[in-house]
């Protein structure tokens, strides 16, 4: 039996984690969707025509050490934006989705396009200066040099394209259950989304 959960919201909103962790305590595979237009992303700033690069994207692209760049980010979006990319990347989030034992996808478009039937629909939110800050602790923590202003600008116009573009833009599914995170703790999120969970068992 399959079972999906489908967690999607803006930038550095806390999706991410809460996915890592919930696919953990359920023992469900987890897919990390913006990986896929990360990849794209980056081998457009080789050089690589961006259809193609998502239509040859395998397995081990998506382990690249530099797709968490800001750089990297930015082109992720841009090539999400165009729909022949989005299109060649469904069929491999569709089959994930359906894997027997269940699976965890988040993005942007999970709830909306991709798994419109899944069990599950979150949709994390935090204020835009609660994401800033927490992307700016995650990248110096890398060791990116960059500044609070520089990081809110990026997920500003990164959201603004994320939710402007005509095809899969980011936003709610009508059944999502939203999750504001910018007063949670990690563990108060996860808590939350678990509950959601288990309501849907
Ligand atoms: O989630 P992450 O920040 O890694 O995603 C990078 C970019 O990929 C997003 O800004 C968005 O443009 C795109 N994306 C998307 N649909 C998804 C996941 C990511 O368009 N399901």
């Amino acid at each position: 039996m399959s079972f999906t959960i489908a967690i999607d919201g803006p930038a550095a909103a806390g999706k991410g984690t809460i996915s890592k962790e919930v696919a953990r305590l359920f023992g469900l595979a987890h897919l990390d969707t913006g990986l896929l237009y990360r990849a794209t992303g980056a081998r457009r700033l080789d050089g690589m025509a961006p259809l193609e690069a998502a239509q040859a994207l395998r397995a081990e692209d998506l382990d690249r050490d530099d797709l968490r760049s800001p750089d990297v980010a930015r082109a992720a979006s841009e090539v999400a934006a165009i729909p022949e990319v989005r299109t060649a990347l469904v069929d491999f989030q569709r089959a994930f989705a359906r894997r027997q034992g269940g699976a965890v996808l988040d993005g942007r478009d999970i709830g909306t396009v991709i798994c419109p039937e899944a069990e599950v629909k979150l949709f994390v939110t935090a204020s835009d200066s609660i994401r800033a800050d927490r992307r700016y602790r995650e990248l110096i923590g890398k060791g990116v040099d960059t500044t609070p202003e520089a990081v809110l600008a990026d997920l500003r116009e990164r959201d603004a394209r994320d939710s402007a573009r005509a095809t899969a833009p980011l936003k709610p599914a009508a059944d999502a259950v939203e999750l504001d995170t910018s007063t949670m703790s990690i563990e108060e999120a996860v808590a939350r989304a678990c509950e959601v969970i288990r309501a849907a068992m």
